[in-house]
């Protein structure tokens, strides 16, 4: 499921977050990559280690937090550290690649599953020309290009690519979720449950019977395929 999630940082957390990408250190962003990917590969990025990551680290995290859509949508169970790029001038894009299935927290023994596949945007789409994340679909071909602050799920085992960027700069925050829920499919079918509950909840009231009903039959799925 390739779903589009919005205001997952506010206006404030947007600017703050631009400020300190305009200081950072910027570097290759060939060394988080696998051999096959550093190939096409042709960006730049924050060092996972510097203080300028930790604190856009910690900005991006409370914003997945607090976001109920993001939250029924991933179901995640362990989020990778959120890593920073820029794509511009000489380093540009990044060709078709798909995604390692297994990523490791540096510093720590953790293994996060790539079951899910992150994107926040924090340029706006009129500040720079090409840079659409293209991502192969069963449905064909999705272009992808968002206002800052919104943010793009799709399944890991995608093939993608990062257009070249023509004009300006493309900012944004890449990372992985591994979900409670492993099957893409069993995920799309409790998301759809969630929100179709939602919008009976606003239209019959939370007592109705039907409702609590079919609440307890969203949890029971829940239950069956969830890894918690
Ligand atoms: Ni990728």
């Amino acid at each position: 499921m390739l779903l589009h999630v919005r205001e997952v940082l506010t206006p404030d957390e947007l600017r703050r977050a631009r400020e300190v990408l305009a200081q950072a250190p910027w570097g290759d962003g060939r060394p988080t990559s696998g051999e096959q990917s550093a190939q096409v590969k042709n960006n730049e990025q924050l060092p996972e280690a510097c203080a300028e990551t930790k604190t856009l680290q910690d900005l991006v995290v409370r914003g997945l937090q607090r976001h109920p859509i993001f939250f029924s949508a991933a179901l995640p169970r362990l989020t990778s550290p959120p890593l920073f790029n820029r794509y511009g001038g000489a380093s540009n894009s990044f060709g078709n690649h798909v995604d390692r299935a297994v990523r490791y927290v540096p510093g720590t023994a953790e293994r996060i599953r790539t079951d899910i596949s992150c994107t926040v945007f924090l340029s706006e789409p009129d500040e720079y020309d090409g840079g659409e994340l293209n991502i192969e679909d069963t449905f064909g071909g999705q272009s992808v290009k968002l206002a800052a602050g919104d943010m793009v799920i799709y399944p890991g085992n995608s093939v993608h690519r990062v257009n070249p960027v023509t004009r300006g700069h493309r900012l944004a925050s890449f990372f992985w979720i591994q979900s409670m829920v492993r099957s893409t499919e069993q995920r799309r079918l409790l998301f759809d449950m969630d929100m179709h509950l939602m919008q009976l909840r606003t239209q019959v009231g939370e007592t109705d019977p039907a409702v609590i009903g079919l609440t307890g039959t969203h949890h029971n799925h829940l239950r069956m395929w969830l890894d918690a």
